[in-house]
């Protein structure tokens, strides 16, 4: 038997068809002799029905079919009687009357339902991944990936860019995680590292005269892992000669939009807001803003001035700030949850906070004492405070303090659903400083990445001020989100090496690095420049997923550990021989 439709196709157009089905057992329901079973494939459920009275042998082997069985059957397509259409289902005014079934396969008993989303624990869940990708929620999530992917490629081909797969297995890439590192067997004792991005290769691309380069490419980073990391993930890498920031943003926007538009049929606003990174960390305290409520950060430094609280006042002095954010409805807040925001507060670098509840008439906090009367004043008129609100106040050096108020920010939004189903706010963040202080090893490193360019009226700073050097990078951010990075690159040969002078690298490490990409650039290197959204990401937020691994058909756990697979394991001592390695201890 050979199947005619899938079990999304039927209608009651097609009543009284010959059909011959295949797929798996969803549930099945006997109801008085009558035995009725939702049957699923990839495109969705159709209800089979087995009656006694027309064969007693097909209704006894029906009997023995459980969840997860793989049947195929012939059957007529009949009109569902009256009052029992099934308006949640596509197919719910036909059913199937059986007349011939073959049992495929049998399913053991299962470690979890399928029929249903409720949570399995995600190492049953990743253990028995087939069955969970056969959950309704799984399958739409990787659905809608494959349409994302299609509308990506189709736009960028008719914008001419040219698809180019880069090696796996290469060298050492500078995107700031740990490598992954493969031994080589032929070159005893070296390593290839798989890629953190395909930033160099599609430099190299460039000065080949390619112009507009794109690849849906695995990156690989050997980093500690969150919601929205994992080891192994998948970005849109582009890369192209001979235009600016401008030509990049509109190019992603309506890229964007038309993914939203084609794949759930929504209108995304173009163009995206922007704000420079300075303005990002002055109003939100994040390069990665969720702009879907306000609560923006207030500087109070001069409002402090006054007051006779020492914390604040001795910050001030010694030219640090007082800074506050406004939660309003946060006064119902518990001392347990002040007590809370007070700890992530600490662990985000401050050195304690100041909480002020607005009650009607009154005020509550521990140093309402020490703010004195006039200062409450100064604030109810700054912050223009309603009974109810909470005041939460944060003083130390800049970058501490507006960092602090960034993560309370979000935690108090995330408390006070203040971000509700605003839908998808995208944001451009521009003109990101091109180094950071590392404070601990004392020396300058790159924002993003060392081929970053300078703002061309910043270059005059290279040598007198790094802090006040800005790159022309971007990364765009959507709900709080960083969803994808990109800059003008260096294409000077002179001015990337005097970057990596800076970063501190000396010769033989920079000749060792990168030295085929300064040659590369020698012979002719256009200017360019690229961006790269991460798919998972993108994909996460598309489908309001609480993890990249739900929109990953295969990923790793926290732990970077794959339960399907077991890997990573143990290998043999004749494989590690042959790649000239003993493992310690
Ligand atoms: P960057 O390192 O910012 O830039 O990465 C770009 C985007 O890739 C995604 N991403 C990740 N997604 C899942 N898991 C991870 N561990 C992970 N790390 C990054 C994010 C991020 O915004 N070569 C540059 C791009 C360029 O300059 O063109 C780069 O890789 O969505
Ligand atoms: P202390 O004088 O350290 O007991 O602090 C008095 C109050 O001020 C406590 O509620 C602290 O959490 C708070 N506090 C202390 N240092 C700071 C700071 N740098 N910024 C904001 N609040 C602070």
């Amino acid at each position: 038997m050979k199947r005619t439709h899938n079990c999304d196709e039927l209608r009651l157009s097609d009543a009284e068809k010959d059909v011959i089905l295949c797929g798996w057992v969803n549930s099945r329901r006997d109801h008085g002799g009558l035995i009725f079973i939702d049957l699923r494939d990839r495109e969705g459920l159709i209800q089979i029905v087995f009656d006694p009275q027309a064969s007693e042998n097909l209704h006894k082997t029906a009997e023995s079919l459980r969840n997860e069985f793989v049947i195929c059957i012939m059957g007529i397509v009949s009109a569902r009687p009256q009052g029992t259409v099934n308006p949640r289902l596509a197919t719910g005014e036909i059913e199937i009357l059986v007349s011939e079934l073959t049992i495929l396969n049998k399913s053991k008993a299962l470690p979890f339902e399928v029929n249903d989303d409720k949570d399995a624990g995600e190492d049953l869940r990743l253990t028995y991944r087939y069955l969970d990708l056969r959950r309704e929620r799984m399958k739409r999530n990787l659905i809608l990936r494959s349409k994302v992917i299609k509308v990506i490629r189709d736009f960028l081909d008719i914008q001419g860019f040219l698809e180019i797969e880069t090696p796996v297995l290469t060298k050492s890439t500078p995107e700031g995680a740990r490598d992954y590192l493969v031994p080589s067997r032929l070159n005893p004792g070296n390593f290839f590292a798989l890629p953190q991005s395909p930033q160099l290769f599609k430099q190299i691309l460039m000065v080949s005269g390619f112009d507009k380069y794109y690849q849906i490419a695995k990156c690989f980073r050997d980093e500690d892992l969150r919601k929205d990391r994992q080891p192994e993930f998948t970005q849109l890498d582009m890369e192209m000669s001979f235009i600016d920031e401008e030509d990049i943003y509109s190019l992603i926007e309506s890229l964007i939009r038309k993914i939203f538009k084609e794949t759930m049929n929504m209108e995304i606003q173009i163009p995206f807001l922007r704000l420079t990174h300075e303005q990002a960390m002055a109003r939100y305290g994040t390069d990665k803003p969720d702009t879907r409520y306000g609560m923006l950060l207030h500087e109070l430094s001069d409002l402090v001035k006054a007051s006779e609280f020492m914390v604040f006042k001795k910050v001030v002095e010694s030219k640090g700030r007082v800074m506050g954010i406004k939660a309003t409805g946060g006064a119902r807040f518990t001392l347990k949850q002040l007590d809370d925001l007070t700890k992530s507060a600490i662990d985000a670098g401050a050195k304690g906070l100041v909480w002020i509840k607005v009650l009607e008439n009154d005020f509550q906090s521990p140093v309402k004492k020490h703010l004195g009367e006039q200062l409450l004043q100064s604030l109810v008129n700054e912050f223009e405070v309603k009974s109810g609100d909470l005041l939460l106040l944060v003083a130390d050096i800049a970058p501490i303090a507006m960092g602090v108020l960034g993560v309370l920010r979000v935690k108090v939004a995330e408390a006070l659903n203040c971000a509700g189903n605003e839908g998808f706010n995208f944001l451009w963040v521009t003109d990101f400083p091109l180094f950071k202080y590392n404070v601990e090893e004392k020396r300058w490193d790159s924002e993003h990445h060392p081929f970053t360019s300078p703002k061309p009226e910043d270059k005059k700073y290279l040598d007198s001020d790094l802090a006040r050097v800005r790159s022309c990078a971007y990364d765009l951010v959507v709900n709080g989100t960083e969803l994808g990075s990109g800059s003008i690159r260096i294409h000077e040969e002179q001015l990337q090496q005097k970057i990596f002078d800076i970063l501190g690298m000396d010769k033989d490490e920079i000749k060792a690095k990168f030295g085929f990409l300064l040659e590369a650039f020698s012979y002719g290197a256009p200017p360019h420049g690229g961006f790269a959204p991460g798919i998972d990401r993108l994909l996460c937020l598309m489908s309001n997923s609480a993890s990249i691994r739900d929109v990953i058909a295969f990923p790793k756990t926290q732990k970077g550990f794959c339960p399907l697979t077991m890997a990573p394991s143990g290998v043999s001592e004749k494989q590690l021989d042959e790649l000239h390695l003993t493992i310690k201890g």
